[in-house]
């Protein structure tokens, strides 16, 4: 199949789901972003630190949970209050991520020399204060950084004035972030940190409205796509891990979709799940079956939860009532 048969393929799933873009892209589009507790708490935890002024902060969390995408989120929020940064790519020596910055801060030619690198950069530093703007510099996938170039962010620490932080600093990345920060040659580094945010895997709950979430900004209205059960199923093989959820949702709907049915069934899901199961197709075949019967029984239990929730919820079915933005009722559920 070629790129255009392919475009023209997804075209054809958006269609027919009603859909105006694809719901559960790999992109870290903060339009998608949905707050569930743990991920409201770390971005607020963030945006609190920035504004109160506690210089440098970390996020970690494992692959998928959604670090970059919150990043985005935060990013988008500082706009008009700070000048920021967004650093991604952390290969590389102290010199090179100090140009790098620069670039990223503005500066057509970053200085190729160190010491006048922290120069440049300490004027920036200055003419944003005096402006009454923050700096704020997020660094992702810092779990890359080499020791000496995390050294260096810690340098940076000491551009600041006795009364003010002049600057703010974001390190986001995996749990190997953690454990290098721990390093006893980085305790200087791990000192200076005042919150260390943390995301965890979204409960099946969270799950479900994560789902209902996604598919109402990518424009779906109309009856249920995933039937109880197989958000169920959703919420046992992805762990609760948005990148896993999108990846079985998008595999559920294109199978649904080839079959001529409308709506996801947790044979479906099953389907997509047994797809994205590498040890089918690793030279060492898995002999254990797939579904484990562990991760049958987990979604056994939480089917069973649902079912009882979305019946007590039928019961009472009013307006969508937790107050949250970008929550959805239990009630909801049965709409997703
Ligand atoms: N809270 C969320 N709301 C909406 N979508 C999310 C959320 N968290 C993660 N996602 C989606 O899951 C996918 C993975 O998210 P993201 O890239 O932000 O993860 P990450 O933690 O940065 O992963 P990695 O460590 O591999 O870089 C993206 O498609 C993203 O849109
Ligand atoms: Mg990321």
């Amino acid at each position: 199949m070629n790129y255009e048969r392919a475009s023209g393929l997804m075209q054809v799933l958006l269609n027919h789901y009603g859909l105006r873009e694809q719901p559960f892209a790999m992109t870290s589009d903060p339009k998608f972003l949905y707050l569930g507790s743990g991920h409201r708490e770390s971005l607020a935890s963030l945006v609190y630190s920035i504004a109160a002024g506690r210089g440098f902060v970390a996020l970690v969390a494992e692959t998928g949970m959604g670090k970059t995408t919150l990043l985005f989120n935060l990013l988008r929020q500082l706009q008009g209050y700070a000048e920021t940064a967004f650093l991604f790519q952390t290969q590389f020596n102290p010199r090179e991520f100090m140009q790098y910055l620069l670039i990223e801060l503005g500066h057509k030619m970053a200085n190729q020399d160190l010491v006048l690198a922290y120069d440049d950069f300490n004027k920036n530093l200055v003419r944003n204060a005096r402006a009454g703007k923050k700096t704020v510099i997020v660094i992702d996938e810092a779990q890359n950084l080499d020791i000496p170039v995390l050294e260096t962010v810690r340098l940076l620490s000491n551009f600041e004035t006795p009364k003010n932080k002049l600057l703010h600093i974001v390190m986001a990345g995996q749990p190997r972030l953690a454990d290098k920060l721990s390093d006893p040659s980085l305790v200087q580094l791990r000192q200076r940190i005042s919150v260390i945010a943390h995301l965890s895997p979204l409960s099946p709950e969270e799950t479900c409205s994560y789902i209902a979430h996604r598919l109402r900004v990518a424009g779906y209205e109309g009856v249920p796509l995933f039937a109880p059960g197989a958000l169920a199923m959703i919420a046992a093989h992805s762990k609760g891990i948005p990148r896993n959820i999108n990846n079985l949702c998008f595999a559920a709907l294109s199978i649904a979709y080839a079959l001529g049915k409308r709506t996801v069934d947790p044979n479906i899901v099953d389907e997509a799940a047994a797809d994205f199961d590498l040890s089918r197709v690793g030279s060492q075949q898995c002999a254990e079956s797939y579904p484990s019967a562990e991760a049958v029984e987990f979604a056994g239990t939480y089917l069973r939860a649902f079912k009882a929730a979305m019946g007590e919820a039928a019961q009472s079915r009013g307006p969508a009532s937790n107050g949250v933005p970008n929550e959805i009722a239990m009630g909801d559920w049965a709409t997703v």
